[in-house]
Parts: C-alpha cells; sequence; structure tokens
C-alpha cells in the first residue's frame, strides 16, 4: 500500500520502522505524497529533534525535483514568546534553516505564532482565523513530548484548547534548556491547542526512541486522559503513527 493509500483510507495507522531514519523517510513520502496530490495544500509543521531528518528529505525530494511547494500554505505548531524571530532558536529561524530556505515554498505563506506576552491572545486568535481562511490544514505533522505533549500543550490542556499563550512544563524546559547558551530558555510559547489540531483533515506523528516509548504507549491506547495530551489523538479519525521499534516500546533483539 503506498503512502497516498494509507492517507485516504486509513482510520488509524502504526507503522514500525527499522530506524529513526526510516520513520522520516516514510514521513516525508506522506508529506510530499500529499502536495503532489493537492500541491496548494496546506501543511501544520513541527519542530523538534525528531523532524530534522523529516525536513532533510523533504528537501533532497525537492532537489530531484520530485515536489513543488509553490502553493503550498504552511503553519507551524507553536513559538517561544518574547523570543525574536531572528534568535537562532526562535522556530523561525530553525524552519528557516532546515525546510524554507532549501524549498520552493513562498515564505510570505509560511506562517509562525510569534507573540509578545503583552499581545498573545490577539496573536492567537489571528492565528485561528488565518488557518480557517485557508480552509483549514490538509495534513498536520507532529512530534511528541516524553510528557506526552503535542505542540507546547502541556499535561493538564483541554482537549478543546485553541490556540494560545502556555506555560511551559518543567520537563519541556529541562529538555529544551540544552539549545539556549546566550540566554534562559523561554518560560512561555504560543501554541496551536490540542483543538485546533483535531481540526486537521490528516495528522501524522513521529516519534522515535525509548525516551517517546512511555508517551506513546499512552497516546494510543485507554482514550483520553489530559495527563497526555497526545491521548486526544484517538479522537481523530485520520491518523497516522511513524515510530521506530524504541517508540513502540519493542525491545532490541539481543
Ligand atoms: C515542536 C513541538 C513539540 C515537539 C516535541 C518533540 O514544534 O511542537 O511538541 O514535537 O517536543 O520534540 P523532539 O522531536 O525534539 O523530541
Amino acid at each position: 500500500m503506498d503512502t497516498e493509500t494509507i492517507m485516504l483510507v486509513s482510520s488509524f495507522q502504526r507503522m514500525i520502522f527499522a530506524s529513526h531514519n526510516a520513520a522520516a523517510q516514510a514521513a516525508a513520502d506522506l508529506i510530499i505524497s500529499t502536495v503532489r496530490a493537492k500541491p496548494d495544500a496546506v501543511l501544520g509543521l513541527a519542530t523538534g529533534g525528531t523532524m530534522e531528518p523529516v525536513y532533510a528529505r523533504i528537501v533532497a525530494a525537492f532537489k530531484k525535483g520530485a515536489v513543488s511547494f509553490a502553493q503550498v500554505t504552511s503553519f507551524n505548531l507553536d513559538e517561544y514568546v518574547d523570543l525574536p524571530p531572528d534568535h537562532p532558536n526562535s522556530y523561525r529561524s530553525t524552519m528557516d534553516e532546515l525546510l524554507f530556505n532549501h524549498i520552493d515554498i513562498d515564505k510570505a505563506r509560511t506562517f509562525i505564532p510569534a507573540a509578545r506576552s503583552d499581545d498573545s491572545a490577539a496573536r492567537a486568535d489571528d492565528y485561528e482565523r488565518l488557518i480557517a481562511e485557508t480552509g483549514g490544514i490538509d495534513l498536520q505533522l507532529l512530534g511528541i513530548g516524553g510528557n506526552g505533549h503535542i505542540g507546547f500543550n502541556e499535561p493538564g490542556s483541554s482537549r478543546d484548547s485553541r490556540t494560545r499563550l502556555v506555560e511551559l512544563h518543567q520537563k519541556t524546559i529541562e529538555a529544551n534548556a540544552r539549545f539556549f547558551d546566550d540566554r534562559p530558555m523561554p518560560s512561555h510559547a504560543i501554541t496551536m491547542g490540542i483543538g485546533t489540531i483535531l481540526s486537521a483533515r490528516n495528522i501524522a506523528v513521529v516519534a522515535t526512541g525509548t525516551t517517546k516509548a512511555d508517551a506513546v504507549h499512552a497516546a494510543t491506547l485507554g482514550g483520553f486522559d489530559a495527563a497526555c495530551p497526545a491521548s486526544a489523538l484517538q479522537e481523530h479519525k485520520h491518523v497516522s503513527w511513524f515510530l521506530d521499534a524504541a517508540a513502540a516500546g519493542q525491545k532490541a533483539a539481543a
């Protein structure tokens, strides 16, 4: 079954790959096939280490002439608050460096929910309106935090939450502080809500490594539990999970 078929027929797909790179390739193939089938697709994008090989593979496919992003619109999940967009650790800089600078996407149609703490409510509403005005997200790419977060919807987030200012969980600060050597890691972010994410027509989650195994387990079994925000994905009809064996909870062969 090719990835286009998977996207059309799946209600829930849990695919286990031999390595992070193989999972990344399969997720990249799904994004590429989505854009080939609908050149003006609206993509929801994520940052994080898990996505780096996904974007590298998309760039490689673009360079080979396999896909064009000229008509694509993108919405990133989240951004740190009060961090200038040109700071090297902003998600704007990260996305430019990993993807946007290397493909033919029109940067004026690459949206990131930038905000300062004093204008975040208005910016969040604008972001929701903009997503709705483009017709909604065709394919939302997600990573998952070790604590089960999606976007920056930390444990306790409501199933119906929309784009808003959030305080980062201590575990998230610990996981990401290593990237900030010139200033303290921001304590707040603006993120699409769980409800915003569930409004996407298709969702692809990539998770690799043992540190994600418990979160993946809680996210895929047992219904929604606010302690694991990703468990809300069980309520969506078209979710594909791209896992390696460690994230799927399988023990490595001796
Ligand atoms: C990033 C994001 C986060 C990450 C998650 C996993 O835009 O929304 O939810 O997807 O924290 O991060 P990595 O891939 O670094 O483990």
